[in-house]
């Protein structure tokens, strides 16, 4: 979840290498550094904080030359301070790295015993000294850099300048993406081809333990074996456009406003109009032929896998597992004979769902990617893609993502129920009907907007704030909590209405925040009835329904939440607007960058 960029050239290149990095900034950014060879040898400015700390030592204290690296960090090993920021140095060496040296202790004491003296408590720094070590053993920069990435273990993107005057950059990934991309009279090395679109778009993806040497006008790959290897070059479908706020205060505000726009785009892109039938390309025989399906992913997109199954067991007969990416891929799982796999994920690059994609697959099971980045590395090695046309999403909460999520995955319920028989076409065509009013309802939804920043105070004073739901809104609730806790930093809870007695409730003091989100369905009466026992011992509620549902709330709720009607499947899409809304503005009450919070990246590759 660090990023990446590196840059041999014929001309200066430090601006363009803290370009890259701000299109990076939505990895981490706990800290960021660059290091060029600049003739003197190798020199390095970095900075805590945000790229724009970065930016100012840079006023401050310029440095350029023809070939640098660069990074933007999410710290895991080490404090997010100026010591750790990358890049790492050690003698005529200088490394960026993304993710996790498993055995870093033990090369640190190997190393610390042939004298080297760290300067960082993080796990990256031994790199620089390994490579290192290996030049003063005799071997050339690029053997060096080879033998010290023999002996990583764990996952990593590595970039290197190796010696004082060598105008190339080495780079290797096992488990982190990293990406080469194809300049005029210069070359690039990024963690996506998003931090080099301003450059270029024609890039090469580094496949899995491969490693590049990169200068002014080529690029050498070897495979794992150390083999010389040729990988395709492919147009990046990227855009160069950095994306805006436009009119709104920030992204999360705005990405939660594009949601009808992209749930037009995404459910477009599967109802078959001819026949106003879902039309799933390469997922369809997978998802109708298997016995049982298991849906995996992190956080917020788990969540809409937890949807998923409710709708694809109630509508098409399958049995449906989810599980927790990381884990899934710790356990021994029983897979199914005859099963297939759904990864769920926003980045297409999340390091515990790309490791259990990788073991289904090897277990030779259909996988499906439910992706919003078509070049992602799961995107690459899944069977079948099934895109959500969110758009580029920069807030590091999910928002747009995850409502295009759970529009894809309804498609896939109603297609396998479809194909095998248990809904016909009648009942599918009222489905499509229905899922085809989500951009307007979604427009409905942001109506209540004004009323969820009435809210918002209340919540921001409040210790903590439960969420509850049955059926599809019991993995609603538990999203609404994660999204307020994500963005406010204050605890909030998810739970199944039906299970707070069972320990919970006694959290619930007078004043409590408890949002009930319950639309009209089969399974009212009993909300109801969970709402009477939490509003009995005191607690304020806050209940999120539609116009049929709003009666039962009038005396019971301090505030109610009136959404459109919501048929079929749109509910959970819908319902899940009022409780972005209810973070968003809880954020700014509170005065939180609910853009980019504490402590958390968009894109976590590591484990
Ligand atoms: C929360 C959020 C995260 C992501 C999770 C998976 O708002 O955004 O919980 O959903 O990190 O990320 P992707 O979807 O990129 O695999």
């Amino acid at each position: 979840m660090c990023g990446i960029v590196g840059i041999v050239s014929n001309r200066p290149v430090s601006a363009r290498l803290v370009e890259g990095l701000t299109r990076l900034e939505y990895r981490g950014y706990d800290s960021a550094g660059i290091a060029v060879v600049n003739g003197q040898g190798i020199v390095r400015r970095r900075a805590p904080g945000k790229i724009i700390n970065l930016q100012h030592e840079l006023d401050d204290a310029p440095i350029d030359g023809t070939c640098g690296i660069a990074h933007t960090r999410w710290a895991t090993h080490g404090r997010p301070n100026m010591e750790n920021a990358h890049p790492h140095r050690a003698g005529n060496v200088a490394i960026v790295h993304n993710g996790i040296i498993e055995n870093f202790k033990l090369l640190r004491e190997e190393l610390a015993q042939n004298g080297h003296v760290f300067a960082t408590q993080t796990d990256s720094e031994v790199i620089a000294h390994l490579i290192q070590h290996y030049l003063d053993k005799g071997l050339d920069a690029e053997d060096a850099f080879m033998a010290c990435v023999a002996r990583l273990e764990g996952a990593y993107a590595v970039a290197a300048l190796v010696g004082d005057t060598n105008q190339t950059v080495y780079a290797a990934r096992h488990g982190s993406p990293l990406v080469v991309g194809f300049g005029e009279g210069e070359m690039f090395v990024g963690s996506d081809a998003f931090a080099l679109a301003p450059f270029t778009k024609r890039v090469l993806y580094l496949e899995e333990g491969d490693s590049a040497v990169v200068s002014i006008d080529k690029v050498c790959v070897r495979d794992k074996t150390g083999t010389l290897v040729t990988r395709d070059i492919m147009t990046a479908s990227i855009s160069a456009v950095m994306a805006e706020k436009g009119n709104y205060r920030h992204f999360m505000e705005k990405e939660i406003h594009e949601q009808p726009e992209a749930l037009a785009r995404t459910m477009a892109a599967y109802i078959d109009p001819e026949n106003d039938i879902p039309t799933l390309g390469k997922a369809a025989p997978l998802l109708a032929e298997a016995d049982r399906l298991i849906a995996i992913a992190c956080g917020t997109a788990y969540l809409a896998a937890s949807v998923a199954k409710y709708w694809f067991e109630g509508l098409a007969g399958v049995h449906v597992e989810t599980d927790i990416a990381s884990e899934f891929r710790y356990r021994t799982p029983a897979l199914p004979k005859n099963g297939a796999a759904l990864f769920i994920s926003q980045s297409g690059e999340t390091a515990d769902t790309l490791a259990a994609m990788r073991f289904c697959n090897q277990a030779t099971m259909g996988t499906i990617g439910v992706l919003n980045a078509p070049e992602s590395s799961i995107a690459r090695e899944t069977d079948a893609v099934m895109r959500t046309l969110a758009g580029p999403e920069i807030g590091v909460a999910s928002t747009k993502a995850f409502t295009a999520q759970l529009a894809v995955l309804a498609m896939s319920a109603l297609g396998t129920a479809h194909a095998r028989g248990r809904l016909d076409d009648d009942q599918i065509k009222d489905h499509i009907k229905a899922l085809s009013q989500l951009p307007e309802l979604s427009q409905k939804a942001l109506a209540v907007k004004s009323q969820c920043e009435e809210i918002a105070p209340m919540l921001a004073a409040s210790k903590q704030t439960f969420f509850i739901g049955r059926g599809v809104y019991y993995p609603l609730a538990l999203e609404g909590a994660l999204k307020l806790k994500e963005v406010t930093y204050l605890p909030a809870e998810g739970y199944a209405a039906g299970e707070l007695k069972h320990g919970p409730i006694a959290l619930i003091e007078e004043g409590t925040p408890v949002v009930v989100i319950a639309p009209t369905d089969e399974l009212m009466e009993k909300t109801i009835s969970n709402v009477e026992e939490m509003a009995a011992r005191g607690a304020r509620v806050i209940a999120i329904t539609d116009e049929a549902g709003a009666k039962h709330f009038t005396e019971r709720a301090s505030h109610t939440i009136v959404l459109p009607d919501m048929p079929g499947l749109t509910g959970p899409i819908v319902c899940a607007i009022p409780l972005q809304l209810l973070a968003y503005f809880t954020a700014l009450k509170l005065g939180t960058n609910m853009d980019q919070p504490r402590n958390l990246a968009k894109s976590v590759t590591v484990e």
